[in-house]
């Protein structure tokens, strides 16, 4: 490699640096890299994102499709807290990947959910450092198994999209260190993802792809990361300063960056010793690419087997919020499906997470799949008000003519970009924010009513990068034609006892408070990708229990998280800057410690069976803390259990939360009376709090709480630390 970097002019070094742009060989990737033909260095493609590969099913000209699996967005496999599940998603996105000619991708993202109303909250994991950075490090590691490259983002502090371009994001040393960065640190120790991408918006005043403190100081000298950093697309205002502060590649590129940094370097402004590090990482990542290592791609990724593991995940991330004797329903009831989302169910988000999967299993077509009788009067309503299928149509005819090559190179940019991408996309959006619920007739429902076993609801948003949730009905409150259909909905079915289940399609929680106790039981499906309708259909019919936890606290208002006091920033109506004022106190570790009730804590979720946690015992080590337990079920039915370590402080002299989550462990599936003995162990650093200079673990008693949920705790123990401990950015021990 360095014979390569020896013979490089600095104008092809600054080449390397600068993207080509959306990728031309593999529509509708998001990036390419320059080759250097002379030298034998090629071009390597750069794909989204979080929920599979995002790449169009056709190419110019190539009879063959490109589909992928839309697998559930990053907030269900978090809601699975299982990481060996997410490392198979991750393996099965890296073997897509391999096969249709991408080279890395532009995911996991792993930003917090700090304010309920983050546009991209369905492709980031949690409100949880540890276990936002555990998945993260497990999807990596699937990724990268296949020999295609993982890229981490947005480093860091884009937690709202509301000015993401330019806002400025304010943020505490301590809060960064502990909630802010914390899963790029975890994931990056325990994955070393090929790439990093920074984020759009300003941390503390530069921009994050030109802030060399982010890039240089804490990326490279604290945490030795030795990967490629690439900008977000059009991210920052100045490409000569992101290379200056340790941007690698500037994407998605054009030769106008191209230009500047030529005149920068002209100028004395870039240095070629600079330009000659950047471009060495480039060739690096290019080197490690299965392009570069002549790999040929099949076109033929194992897709019947990734819509196993696909429905896997959404099966486990699916969350009970609630269940009062509603579930599981008989193979042989009788349902009467009311909501768009049960015929339209909503796979993914928008934005750079959506895909292209063969198909989406609508919740109506798993339920009659696995032999469900489906109200046909109910269905025929629904299916009469659709128009959603002429616009599939739509796209699926541009991608024809792609394919066929009548749709030439030329228009195979913005204008094709918006006409296949965004025409889907906003259809779906308005479908589902749009249109009015509430159309049937007493006579109608009470009918049905009788002549069904039970009702389900789905209610059903949609969510996309570039815009904020909204907290208006429609979005995060429900419509009134919504509340009204619930409401009449069970009217009519409680009328001759039969139940009610409401289903929840969302990226992310939607008020419930005021409409749950309507219902009998309920739901959190997610945006479950293509297998939605088998997932779901298979939960409801207790095939499965449901095994999935909360990644986040589930609001009661969604104006009662502290961060909401001050969105979108200020000032209000044109927001330049964003102050996390609440510091740490980001969910649970808010809720917790105000004593704030929430509808559902950080970490719950209901199962069919029920879990006995017997025999605690906590050990101190040298380095770590063990903790040892037995979970057994004793209930009716198989099912998993996600068993979760919160660690209570002691007073000492900095403020901290009520407690934190520092350890989990979901057990394998359970028969009646099965138990599994569970051991986690917490490396005892990780109690630490950043004071301002390092990190510190103070002396005194710390209550290690097991249990269910962050509330639900069934267990404790108390462990003793005689001294304080130091360790330095780095995590080497210093003295106090
Ligand atoms: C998003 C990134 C994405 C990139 C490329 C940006 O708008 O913020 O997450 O990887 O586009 O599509």
């Amino acid at each position: 490699m360095e014979e390569i970097v020896s013979k490089l002019s600095v104008e092809e070094k600054i080449a390397l640096i600068v993207g080509a742009g959306f990728s031309k060989t593999v529509l509708g990737a998001a990036g390419e890299t320059r080759a250097i033909e002379r030298l034998g260095v090629p071009s390597i493609v750069l794909s989204d994102g979080p929920a599979g590969v995002r790449i169009y099913p056709a190419r110019l000209g190539v009879a063959d499709t490109f589909y992928t699996t839309a697998f559930p967005n990053e907030i269900v496999l978090t809601s699975t807290w299982n990481l060996d599940l997410v490392e198979r998603v991750g393996k099965a996105i890296g073997e897509e990947a391999r096969e249709y000619g991408v080279d890395v991708m532009l995911a996991p993202a792993v930003n917090m959910h700090r304010i309920p109303l983050c546009g991209r909250i369905f492709e980031y994991f949690s409100e949880d450092p540890v276990l936002a950075g555990e998945m993260a490090a497990a999807y990596i590691r699937g990724v990268q198994s296949e020999g295609v490259g993982a890229t981490i983002k947005h480093f860091v502090g884009n937690e709202q999209e509301e000015g993401r371009m330019y806002i400025n994001t304010v943020i505490s040393e301590r809060a960064l260190r502990e909630i802010y960065l914390r899963p790029f640190e975890i994931a990056i120790k325990k994955a070393n993802p090929w790439a990093v991408m920074a984020a759009y918006n300003k941390l503390n005043g530069l921009y994050c792809t030109q802030s060399p403190w982010l890039l240089t100081q804490v990326l490279r000298r604290e945490w030795g990361y030795s990967g490629l950093v690439m900008t977000d697309w059009w991210a920052g205002d100045n490409p000569v300063e992101q290379v200056k502060a340790g941007c690698d590649l500037i994407m998605p590129g054009d030769d106008g960056v191209v230009k500047r940094l030529l005149e920068a370097y002209s100028n004395g402004v870039l240095s070629e010793e600079v330009i000659t590090e950047r471009a060495r990482n480039v060739l690096r990542l290019v080197a490690m690419s299965l392009k570069a290592r002549g790999y040929k791609p099949s076109h033929k990724p194992n897709l019947e087997e990734h819509a196993k593991i696909a429905y896997e995940a959404a099966v486990e991330g699916v969350v009970l919020l609630k269940n009062e004797a509603a579930l599981p329903i008989a193979k042989n009831a009788r349902v009467a499906l009311f909501g768009r989302g049960s015929y339209w169910t909503i796979p993914g988000g928008l934005g750079s997470g959506y895909t292209y999967p063969r198909y989406v299993v609508s919740i109506a077509d798993g339920l009659k799949e696995r032999g469900v009788a489906i109200d046909p009067d109910v269905e025929r309503v629904y299916m009469s008000t659709m128009h959603r299928l002429t616009f599939i149509g739509h796209s699926h005819r541009a991608f024809r003519q792609i394919r066929e090559g009548s749709l030439r190179a030329g228009d195979v940019g913005t204008v094709e970009y918006l006409l296949l991408h965004l025409a889907d996309e906003l259809i779906s959006w308005s479908e589902t924010m749009a249109i009015q619920e509430d159309f049937f007739t007493e006579e109608f429902l009470d009918r049905v009513a009788r002549g069904s076993d039970v009702a389900i609801v789905t209610i059903s948003r949609v969510s996309t990068e570039g815009f904020d949730r909204v907290p208006a009905q429609g979005d995060l409150y429900l419509r009134d034609d919504e509340q009204r259909l619930i409401a009449r909905v069970s009217n009519a079915f409680h009328k001759y006892g039969k139940k009610v289940v409401v289903l929840l399609n969302v990226p992310g929680p939607i008020e419930i408070a005021s409409w749950r106790d309507l219902v009998d039981a309920i739901l959190v499906i997610w945006l479950p990708g293509q297998e939605a309708g088998r997932a779901v259909a298979d939960i409801l019919l207790g095939k499965a229990s449901p095994s999935g936890k909360l990644p986040l606290t589930w609001f009661k208002d969604p104006f009662e998280a502290p961060a909401m006091r001050t969105y979108p920033g200020e000032p209000r109506d044109n927001p330049v800057q964003v102050v996390y004022y609440e510091d740490i106190y980001v969910g649970y570790r808010y809720y917790d410690t105000f004593g704030v009730e929430p509808a559902y804590e950080f970490g719950y979720g209901l199962s069919y069976t029920t879990f006995e946690y017997r025999d605690l015992a906590v050990e101190k080590a040298s380095d770590s803390i063990v903790v040892r337990l037995t979970v057994r079920n004793t209930g009716k039915y198989s099912g998993k259990e996600v068993v979760q370590v919160y660690v209570k402080p002691p007073v000492g002299k900095l403020d901290k939360p009520f407690q934190e989550l520092k350890g989990f462990h979901k057990t394998r599936v359970l028969a009646p009376g099965e138990e599994e003995i569970v051991s986690i162990a917490i490396p005892i650093e990780h109690l630490a709090s950043f004071n301002g200079k390092h990190w510190i673990v103070e002396k005194g008693q710390y209550e290690v709480r097991v249990g269910a949920s962050s509330r639900d705790v069934r267990l404790k123990a108390t462990i003793e630390i005689e001294n304080d401990m130091c360790f330095d950015v780095s995590w080497r021990r210093t003295p106090c």
